[in-house]
């Protein structure tokens, strides 16, 4: 008995810290593998801040509903995400790992955010102009209200910082936007303003393979390094990145494919092996082939454990349900308490 109180004054001092801690969530579509660009724009970040913060971290499967209205595999696509989370270092002892459709008070908040949100705005998002363009044939209202449901993901447990890429930028301003107009319209001081973070204090945007823009799920063929993928097809895609035929002046300014491929280095590679490429671009006896090969190596050398950990959690199905129980649950218990204290904020009653 005289040994139980230690025990119990140290539970008791965890439950408490646990209330106190900044509470961070973060979240994914199951729109397809995890690349390079989710794991140093977002994950990395997760890793990090789940020892120090009450950090949520979910699976956005409503969210891909948006762009993917009839998924082949929904279940099972968001099973490999939330196998990936898992071999990239998202420990669910200590931060709530959970699936968005598992917590249904969030569609709840997103009806009320959605009262206070003006078309408007939402049609001045970039990224609902961009959808509009690929996918003239369906902008639904889904994609139109995205930002409130992202703004939703995050208030439901009032969470106040945000690991995301560049490209979410504009969707956290939109959800502190939704955020400080429910306080005012309410009278309350009741949702923080959350606000994007990053380690690095800058926002990432990892480019692709291809010569311009983002590294991203399903922005083509030979874009993307998977966090599972194998050798062959890592070294294939990188050799085939698109280069130019040199510098033709020293110390000439890299062309956007160039400069991403240096970016991708500095990402995976040790500093010295990007000093020794840079320094051989700039004066001008750079062999593109080299560093593609020392770039693909790099890259097989950071994937290669993580691909490890994905096989061998795969082959766990029960551990992969018991975590996401665990989680759904976890989740639910915060997401009652607010949608409980919304309601009541707005003037809702139980009979
Ligand atoms: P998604 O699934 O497109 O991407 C997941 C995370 O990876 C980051 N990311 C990148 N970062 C740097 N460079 C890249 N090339 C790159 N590609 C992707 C994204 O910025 C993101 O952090 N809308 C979100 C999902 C979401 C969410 C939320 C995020 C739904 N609700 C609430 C945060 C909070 C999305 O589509 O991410």
């Amino acid at each position: 008995m005289r040994d139980a109180h230690p025990n119990i004054f140290l539970y008791i001092c965890k439950f408490k810290y646990s209330f106190m801690k900044e509470i961070v969530l973060s979240g994914i579509r199951p729109t397809g593998n995890l690349h390079l660009g989710n794991y140093f724009g977002a994950v990395k970040n997760f890793i990090r801040l789940q020892d120090n913060y009450n950090c949520y971290f979910f699976i956005a499967d409503y969210h891909s509903l948006t762009t993917h209205p009839h998924p082949d595999d929904l279940h099972g696509r968001v099973r490999q995400i939330l196998v990936e989370y898992l071999a990239a270092g998202v420990d669910p002892e200590k931060a709530t790992l959970y699936v968005q459709s598992d917590v249904p008070e969030v569609v709840e908040l997103y009806l009320f955010l959605n009262m206070n949100a003006y078309i408007g705005e939402l049609e001045r998002v970039t990224t609902f102009k961009e959808k509009v363009r690929k996918q003239p044939d369906n902008v639904n209202a889904g994609l139109l209200t995205y930002p409130t449901l992202m703004a939703a993901d995050i208030l439901i447990h009032k969470s106040q910082y945000v690991p995301v890429g560049k490209d979410q930028e504009q969707n956290l301003e939109k959800a502190r936007d939704f955020a400080a107009r429910f306080n005012n319209i309410y009278g309350v001081e009741y949702f923080p303003i959350p606000q994007a973070f990053n380690f690095g204090n800058q926002l990432v945007k990892v480019p692709g393979l291809d010569g311009n823009g983002k590294m991203g799920k399903s922005e083509g063929e030979g874009n993307a390094i998977f966090l599972a993928e194998d050798d062959a097809s890592i070294r294939k895609k990188v050799m085939r990145a698109k280069t130019d035929s040199g510098p033709t002046e020293m110390n000439q300014e890299k062309p956007e494919p160039i400069a991403n491929l240096f970016q991708l280095m500095s990402i995976v590679s040790k500093p010295e092996t990007v000093q020794f490429f840079d320094d051989a671009y700039n004066n001008m006896t750079i062999r593109y082939g080299d560093m593609k090969k020392q770039l693909a190596e790099d890259m097989i050398q950071f994937v290669t454990p993580i691909r490890e950990k994905i096989r061998e959690i795969d082959a766990n199905d029960e551990y992969i349900n018991k975590v996401a129980r665990m989680g759904a649950e976890k989740a639910r218990e915060s997401a009652r308490k607010t949608i409980k204290e919304v309601r009541e904020i707005i003037g809702f009653k139980p009979f």
